[in-house]
């Protein structure tokens, strides 16, 4: 069980890969929501997120399934799967396949050169969309550079950390503690936050944007010194870890050694920061109402956002995961 009271894995978009990690012809295993899936992208260019399991004797479509046109074949018997989850062939029967013989297929979108899975605990579909971003894919800014960890954290507890003015001090040690508003716009969650950091050419002022489309996905911009880019991505990967990509973006100055500079500055200040993080989350229990006073930050109405993102709190964890059908 989770440790917090809270539905472990909450309603919305959430990253299970990069685009570029799914060539044509990929068939790749993938683990989340405590599932087993599979992951794979015809010649079409056509992407797929199915259940792992094959219904005929149990094998994993992810360990040896291999694409043939639009479907992937099982490793073990060879049946084979299009992209809606359906069987559609059994090569040594000549009866056509088992109206059973199908396989959960997820919604997923690929927006800003990630892949993202829809998850709905009650099976609905999806009700918002991730925005592309301006900046991927613009010769003004630098490809994604990108950091991985696996955390034993819960969603929630990782994005509240936006809206937690006091710890930045005490945990990050930053110059002081940064002013923050959030506002709520239905799903989303925008964090306007004025701080200071510390960089090799000294204290700058910096104005940090953070924008979160629900719990598995944000977009943080900020500007300062030079304009960076962080889109956050943290999916839960069973009832205790999550998975957290971070893929940072530069914007290219004139002078290509500032750029990188900078951006590593950047890039080791935010990894600095999480690896700070990292054991209070690892070890805190969740405390609801919280004790709020004076100067904490706007974690009231962080806390009152997050509540759309659970369908039957306490009750859709353990009901499975149903979503419709592609
Ligand atoms: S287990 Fe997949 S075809 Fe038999
Ligand atoms: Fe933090």
């Amino acid at each position: 069980m989770s440790r917090l009271p809270l539905p472990r894995y909450p309603n919305g978009w959430f990253q299970v890969a990069y685009s570029d990690e799914v060539p044509a012809g990929a068939v790749l295993p993938l683990k989340y929501f405590g599932k087993d899936l599979v992951i794979f992208r015809d010649e079409d260019g056509v992407l797929a997120v199915l259940d792992a399991h094959c219904p005929h004797l149990g094998a994993h479509l992810g360990y040896g399934g291999r694409m043939e046109g639009k479907c992937v074949r099982c490793p073990f018997h060879a049946w084979l799967y299009d992209a809606s989850g359906k069987c559609v062939s059994v090569p040594y029967s000549d009866k056509a396949p088992p109206a059973r013989a199908k396989v959960r297929a997820w919604t997923v979108r690929e927006v800003n050169g990630l892949v993202m899975v829809w998850h709905h605990a009650e099976g609905i579909e999806p009700t918002f969309e991730i925005p592309v971003n301006a900046e991927y894919g613009s010769d003004d800014w630098t490809p994604y550079e990108k950091a991985r960890w696996k955390i034993k954290t819960h969603n929630q507890e990782m994005a509240e950390n936006a809206v937690d003015s006091a710890h930045f001090h005490y945990v990050h040690g930053t110059v002081e503690r940064p002013t923050s508003q959030a506002t709520v716009d239905g799903v989303v969650l925008r964090v306007l936050s004025q701080t200071r950091m510390r960089t090799p050419m000294g204290k700058v002022s910096g104005t940090v944007e953070s924008i979160s489309h629900g719990f598995g996905y944000s977009v943080t911009r900020f500007t300062g010194i030079v304009d960076t880019l962080l889109a956050a991505g943290v999916t839960a990967i069973d009832e205790d870890y999550v998975d957290v990509r971070f893929s940072f973006m530069v914007r290219k100055q004139v002078d290509r050694a500032v750029t990188s500079t900078v951006g590593e500055h950047f890039m080791a200040e935010i990894k600095r920061q999480l690896a700070q993080d990292i054991p209070i989350w690892e070890n805190k229990i969740y405390i609801d109402p919280p004790l709020v006073v004076d100067n904490d930050g706007p974690i009231g109405i962080f806390r009152r956002w997050t509540k759309q993102f659970y369908s039957e709190p306490g009750a859709a964890a353990s009901r499975g995961l149903p979503v419709t059908a592609g």
